[in-house]
Parts: C-alpha cells; structure tokens; sequence
C-alpha cells in the first residue's frame, strides 16, 4: 500500500478536510480571497457555481440547504438551480459525513483486484453501511466509481490523500494511521 495525491487526480477532486465546519461563514478571510479570484476566471459569474461548491464544500464539509442558499445568493442563481447541479454530481455531499470520508474506488479496474472486500473490511471496522456515518461521527464510507488512478487497485482517498494498492487485510492498519 503507498498513499500519495496521484497526479492524474490531484486537483480534480474536491477538497476534503477532516475539520469540518458546518456553520463557518461563505467566505471570509482567504476564503473571501479564493472565492473573488474564481469569479476573475469567467464573465459571469453564475459560471463558477461547480468552483465555488467545491469551495464552499471544503469550507462546511457538506452542501448543507443552507449553503445552496447562501451560494445561490452570491452567484444569482435560484436555490433549484443550485441544488440542481449539486445533486448531480456525486462529489458534493449532501449530506454531512464524518471527519474522514473514506472513498473506496469499486470501478472495473479495482473491482477485479476484489475492491469489494476492501469496502467491506472498512464497513466492517468502522461499523457502519454504505454512506452512513459512525456512532462516533469519525467515518462515512462510500463507493465510488473511479479515483482516476486505475494502475494501482485498489484505490482508496480518505478525505484528500489517496491510498494506493490497498489490500482488505491493510485496512485496520490504515484506519490506525488515521487516529
Ligand atoms: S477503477 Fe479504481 S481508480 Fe479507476
């Protein structure tokens, strides 16, 4: 097992940080500064809604109502539109999740290297089902279709950082390092 940000997906997925702050402000501070330098980048502004959910998602942790709201104001975009977009794609939580989020990759590639008794050893461990958070509010594990690093099955992202070649019986170990 080797973890790493893979190149082919460093800054492709969204930002996911263990402290997740769900009542912080849409955006002060150097996250004011990040969200005016994505609006540089397009004519219209309602063009940066998929930057700016990402941003507010690494901000909150989750693309709460409220956020749609808030985010549907700062781009004059109706709260549908907004949810709308969100929903459709499966990077943005919408529901909260826990400190770490554990993406198990379940695409072709990982899934014939058996990514499914992976997924199975975190549920198992973490005591939870698919998409459910931890009593605790520690884990949230999800299956997904494709972590763009298919030469090294199977692989795993906990929150940003991606794990390589994770075999099932890796896994307690894994969720040590974490602790
Ligand atoms: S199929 Fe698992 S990373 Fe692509």
């Amino acid at each position: 097992m080797s973890d790493a940000m893979h190149p082919a997906i460093a800054g492709a997925q969204p930002s996911q940080r263990a402290e997740k702050r769900p009542e912080a402000p849409l955006f002060e501070g150097a996250y004011q500064d990040r969200f005016e330098k994505i609006l540089t980048r397009y004519p219209d502004k309602r063009a940066a809604l998929l930057p700016v959910l990402h941003l507010a998602q690494e901000v909150r942790g989750w693309v709460s109502p409220q956020t749609i709201r808030r985010v549907g104001e700062l781009l004059d975009l109706t709260p549908a539109y907004v949810r709308s977009v969100a929903s459709f794609y499966t990077m943005f939580n919408l529901r909260p999740v826990g400190k770490y989020l554990i993406q198990v990759c379940v695409g072709i590639g990982c899934d014939l290297c058996r990514a499914e008794e992976v997924a199975e050893k975190f549920l198992e461990l973490t005591r939870t089902r698919i998409g459910e958070t931890s009593e605790d509010g520690k884990y949230t594990v999800i299956e997904v279709e494709c972590l763009g690093a298919c030469a090294f099955p199977t692989v795993v992202q906990v929150n940003d950082k991606v794990y390589e070649n994770v075999k099932a019986e890796e896994v307690e170990g894994l969720l040590k390092e974490l602790d």
